[in-house]
């Protein structure tokens, strides 16, 4: 035999010089979600070790984030239920929970990376991402509500926004409303590529933002398909976004690596609230070793082609030194 490729895994020093991928605390977002009141601390159920925090407490976490260099975040609000309507007006209106949590954020740490989620369904009594007239989700009427909160989360802060609603047109609407406005500077990142995913559930509890009828399905798209994200993506370049993202990661690498194969934008993917409560009820359990089950991971989504990663796991990682 010429060629053993044994050779390059023969030790440690060896394997580490010809590793191709990592994964640093550059890449990764932290999605944190947020709650009314003061001193609030309420752990998701099903997402052990995820909290939802009021906003003094939201700022002491990603105080200590910012220690770790853990510097992105991804922000996302849980709504009373009687501030909800069928317009999401609440999304808007100055003196709301989020757009109050976001301007306290880049007050205390302007440094830190504020991304921020437009779509309507936190804020909807409908539980859907747009509006919905005789059970049909009306996409161009939504875009008018998606660009008021896209603007409000510019005029508190933002850095980057995350529209997360699948409508068409969006991106390009909510750049036009930017720009318009003088927020030239503010990014888009696109969830391009969103699956009507079983792996939102814990999400949904941590927010209690289910759909109150029906699903998603036709807003987001079917598991089934690969090319058709190439659509979204080329549609979300040319409308101005600025990263594309894949979500749910781990059941969806072939796609993150299709989509980075096909464009030059730097490709977000997000390790959804489901693939998290899997990972971590396995650990429970004793069923997985927990730093190699959650690196692998992370690694894998990177090695697919995702340049960021949205993840539960991003602090604990850094708080481990697993990376
Ligand atoms: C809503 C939104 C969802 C997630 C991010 N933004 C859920 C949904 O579409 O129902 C899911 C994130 C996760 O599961 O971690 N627009």
């Amino acid at each position: 035999m010429l060629q053993r490729p044994r050779r390059n895994r023969k030790s440690e020093v060896i394997r580490q010089m010809v590793q191709e991928t990592h994964v640093s605390a550059a890449n990764l977002i932290f999605p944190l979600f947020i709650i009314d009141g003061v001193n609030q601390k309420s752990e998701v159920a099903s997402m052990p070790g995820i909290f939802r925090y009021s906003i003094d407490n939201l700022l002491r976490e990603i105080e200590s984030c910012l220690k770790l260099g853990l510097n992105s975040f991804d922000l996302f609000p849980n709504i009373a239920e009687d501030l909800k309507d069928k317009f999401a007006t609440e999304s808007y209106r100055d003196e709301s929970l989020y757009l109050r949590a976001i301007r306290e954020v880049k007050k205390n740490f302007p440094e830190a990376c504020v991304i921020t989620d437009v779509a309507m369904d936190p804020y909807s009594s409908d539980g859907h991402d747009g509006i919905v007239e005789n059970g049909v989700i009306l996409n161009d009427e939504t875009l008018d509500v998606l660009g008021k909160m896209a603007l409000a989360h510019a005029q508190s802060g933002a850095d980057i926004i995350a529209p997360s609603d699948m409508m068409d047109g969006r991106v390009g609407y909510i750049r036009n409303v930017l720009d318009d406005n003088g927020f030239t500077n503010v990014s888009i990142m696109s969830y391009s590529a969103k699956y009507a995913s079983a792996f939102y559930g814990p999400f949904r509890d941590a927010l209690n933002s289910a759909p109150k009828f029906g699903d998603k399905k036709t807003y987001q798209m079917n598991p089934a398909n690969q090319r058709e994200a190439l659509i979204e993506a080329e549609l979300d370049e040319l409308e101005g976004a600025d990263f594309l993202m894949v979500k749910p990661a781990l059941p969806y690498l072939d796609v993150i690596k299709l989509i980075k194969d096909n464009t030059e934008l730097p490709v977000a993917a997000y390790n959804v609230s489901g693939e998290y409560a899997m990972i971590k009820a396995a650990i429970q359990r004793g069923w997985l070793n927990e730093q190699r089950a959650i690196t692998e991971v992370l690694t894998s989504i990177r090695r697919a082609g995702a340049t960021a990663i949205l993840t539960y796991h991003a602090k604990e990682v850094l708080e481990n030194k697993w990376l």
